[in-house]
């Protein structure tokens, strides 16, 4: 019988906003519900679950949901005249920071669950499916929703795999800490076992996750490069990368590590958010400009051809043109092969909202538009510096027409070319003949194949 025609089926629709840590959490409740007879919609208004997987890190992220919600409201009441009815689930970390808040601001939401209560899910909708009203609060520790999901059916080439959450940095702009907790690593174990199941699953490419991924330390003392390096043993990992890092945690054996083991792709998404001292030690980064390019030219040593990405963000409180113009420069000195940039955005209960000088819009917004167009120009000759090259390209799909693949770059880049002979999970050589602002394409390479 066709998923389709299943009667007992019931529809699932899951929208995830934010980081990659959103994207795996919101693969891991697709799996903790399917063996409740959820299956995926690509259609919010056929659904008898929507879940909205939210990020709270900045304003207008936030607000997304709540318009999301009034799209969803009319569905709903449609679907509830139609005698089937549908159940709204907040998740993520602007369930976790506002719960309340959404059940007095959008009614028609029937059930709020924080990023710690995932593994809770099917209690939750039995329970609200029973229209007892509750709420549902996210006062679980962060293990015990590692022990209580269940394997994961990854669906592709390359994975996500969570080994830490939470933040202890405390930056004064953020609200990672507050939504997030505590920073807490998994046990090592877990962690391998996990990876093991991946691969058996076929899964060439392993991102490791965390919002401090490089503060990883696992039990017996074991660090984030002692990690790495257990997990390139295992046969069958080809690839690994991991995000997001902080400056500080990169330590000597990390970074020696990216010049000695080939797994290890030479890639790394390392946020600065300012190149001027003033507003780096005012955002409580704990580094200065000088420390984060003495890391990028040691990295630069041991690993040479390594591309760099980072987060900026422009309009901190107080943030003068000429501090700006440092963050410039800094683009200018590192060059990044691709890089996120926003304005700041005050958070409730962040040091840095109730900061005096608040850098007025107008101003945001001309250095964002600066910043981003020196960013974009230098993604784009990043990207034309792989004309010429052959590159080992992992095959994740087939590609936009007959005769053409889909992979992935050792830099990340999604790359574009004719073959007809890969399999996905195949690492083979491509020659780059093109190159435009968000990818690279070219054609199998004759010699050889990785
Ligand atoms: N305003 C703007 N950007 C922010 N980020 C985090 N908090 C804020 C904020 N309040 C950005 C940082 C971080 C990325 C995930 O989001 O650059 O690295
Ligand atoms: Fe937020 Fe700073 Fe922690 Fe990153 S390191 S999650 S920016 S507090």
């Amino acid at each position: 019988m066709s998923e389709q025609t299943r009667p007992d089926l019931k529809r699932l629709f899951i929208e995830t906003y934010g980081c990659q840590m959103n994207v795996y959490d919101s693969e891991r409740m697709r799996d903790v519900l399917s063996p409740l007879g959820y299956a995926i919609t690509e259609r919010p208004d056929d659904a008898d679950l929507v879940i909205l997987n939210t990020c709270h890190i900045r304003e207008k992220a936030t607000e997304k949901v709540y318009s999301e919600v009034g799209r969803l409201r009319a569905h709903k009441e449609r679907r509830v005249a139609e005698g089937k009815g549908m159940t709204i689930a907040i998740a993520g970390c602007v369930a976790q920071a506002e719960g309340e808040e959404i059940i007095r601001r959008a009614p028609a939401v029937d059930l709020v669950v924080g990023p710690q209560a995932y593994h809770k899910l099917p209690e939750l909708i039995a329970r609200a499916a029973r229209k007892t009203g509750e709420r549902l609060a996210a006062d679980f520790t962060a293990q015990e929703k590692f022990d209580a999901l269940p394997a994961r059916a990854p669906d592709g080439v390359t994975a996500f795999l969570s080994i830490q959450e939470g933040c202890d940095k405390f930056c004064t702009f953020c609200v990672v800490p507050y939504t997030r907790g505590a920073e807490f690593s998994r046990p090592l174990a877990d962690v391998l076992s996990e990876a093991q199941s991946l691969v058996d699953r076929g899964v060439r490419e392993i991102t490791l996750l965390g919002q401090n991924v490089n503060a990883y330390h696992g039990s017996g003392g074991s660090g984030f490069a002692d990690l790495l390096r257990r997990l390139a043993g295992i046969d069958g990992v080809e690839r690994l990368r991991y995000m997001t890092s902080h400056p500080v945690e990169m330590d000597d054996e990390l970074i020696a590590l990216h010049g000695e083991e080939p797994k290890l792709m030479p890639y790394l998404h390392l946020p600065v958010q300012s190149g001027s001292d003033r507003i780096l030690k005012a955002m409580n980064r704990k580094h200065d400009g000088a420390f984060y390019r003495d890391i990028i030219a040691r990295l630069r040593k041991v690993r040479p051809d390594i591309a760099l990405s980072t987060d900026f963000i422009v309009g901190f409180p107080g943030e003068t043109d000429k501090e700006f113009e440092a963050t410039m420069q800094m683009v200018r000195d590192v060059t990044f092969a691709s890089a996120f940039s926003f304005k700041y955005s005050p958070r409730p209960g962040t040091p840095a909202a109730s900061m005096m000088a608040q850098v007025a819009e107008e101003a945001m917004s001309e250095r964002l538009q600066r910043l981003q167009a020196l960013l974009f120009e230098q993604q784009r000759s990043f990207n034309e510096s792989q004309i010429g090259r052959v590159l080992p390209v992992l095959v994740t799909g087939d590609g936009r027409r007959p005769g053409q693949k889909h992979g992935r770059s050792p830099y990340l880049q999604s790359v574009h070319f004719d073959d007809t002979r890969a399999d996905n999970g195949d690492i083979v050589e491509v020659r780059i003949d093109h190159a435009t602002q968000n990818s690279i394409s070219g054609a199998r390479h004759e010699m050889a194949t990785a």
